[in-house]
């Protein structure tokens, strides 16, 4: 399980799942780039906490629904440390409503950062990754993504829409030793849940068989599996991460 000498990328590592995912891949020895897109000052807090274990991770702010910045920070990445060896597309947003009252706006904000954001920061690993012959990419989907939810039209779509982009573009990769894989969490304890109502979350808890809320940590563990030596014959699948919630 170890990744000493791997340069790793989480996108939204800044909180919540993602922060969690850079502590775990930098206890596994890997060096890890932590993205945030507006909030700098808890990318720099995720980068303390990583080296106060003793770890090694740099902070770096790009939008990923903007390809010439992904482009721009990939290169800033593979002049500093070398390609990146680990991508984790995790950055991900909600923008609910039911759909007859869904704005464009909001189809198009959620479609374009959890879905094409993956599809930028992929693409933008795969040639020299596949140069190597050595890569893992994680996505980050959901379990709205397989049961859907009303309000998530716009999140479930882009969600689905990662699980199908996963085992297509594994296919591409896996004679050239590069694995793709999602983690599907259920609810995970993070500012993104946290917006929702006692009466919203004790409707989801009923339906967890653990009876439990997950953990971010719960999250990165699988993360930080996919992303090791030892799942290499493991691609173009999904771990869910829902304490039973979904069975897929
Ligand atoms: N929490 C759950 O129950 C749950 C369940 C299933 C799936 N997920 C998925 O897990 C992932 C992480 O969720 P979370 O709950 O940890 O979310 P969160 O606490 O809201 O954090 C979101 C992260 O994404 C970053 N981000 C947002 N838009 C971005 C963009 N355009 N470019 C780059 N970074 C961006 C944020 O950066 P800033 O700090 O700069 O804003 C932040 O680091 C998401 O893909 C989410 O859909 C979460």
């Amino acid at each position: 399980m170890r990744l000493d000498g791997k340069i790793a990328l989480v996108t939204g590592g800044s909180r919540g799942i993602g922060r969690a995912i850079c502590l775990q891949l930098a206890r596994q020895g890997a060096t890890v780039w932590v993205n945030y897109v507006a909030n700098a000052a808890a990318a720099e807090e995720v980068a303390a906490a990583v080296a106060a274990e003793g770890g090694l991770a740099r902070t770096i702010g790009f939008d990923v629904a903007d390809g010439a910045a992904v482009a721009a920070a990939m290169k800033e990445i593979a002049d500093s440390d070398g390609a990146v060896d680990i991508l984790v597309n995790n950055a991900g947003i909600t923008r609910d409503g039911l759909l007859a009252r869904m704005k464009e706006e909001d189809w198009a904000q959620v479609l374009a950062t959890n879905l094409t954001g993956a599809m930028h920061c992929t693409k933008a690993v795969l040639r020299p990754m596949m140069k190597r012959r050595w890569g893992r990419i994680v996505i980050v989907t959901s379990v709205i993504g397989f049961t859907g939810n009303a309000g998530q039209a716009n999140y479930a779509a882009a969600k689905a829409g990662l699980v199908g982009f996963c085992r297509s573009v594994a296919r591409e990769a896996a004679s050239r030793n590069i694995t793709v894989n999602c983690v599907a969490p259920g609810y995970i304890e993070t500012d993104m849940t946290s917006v929702l109502s006692d009466e919203v979350k004790e409707k989801i808890l009923a339906n967890v068989p653990a009876a439990r809320f997950g953990r971010p940590e719960d999250v990165a563990a699988a993360v930080g599996f996919l992303a090791s030596e030892t799942a290499g014959y493991i691609t173009g699948s999904c771990i869910h991460v829902n304490g039973g919630m979904f069975m897929g």
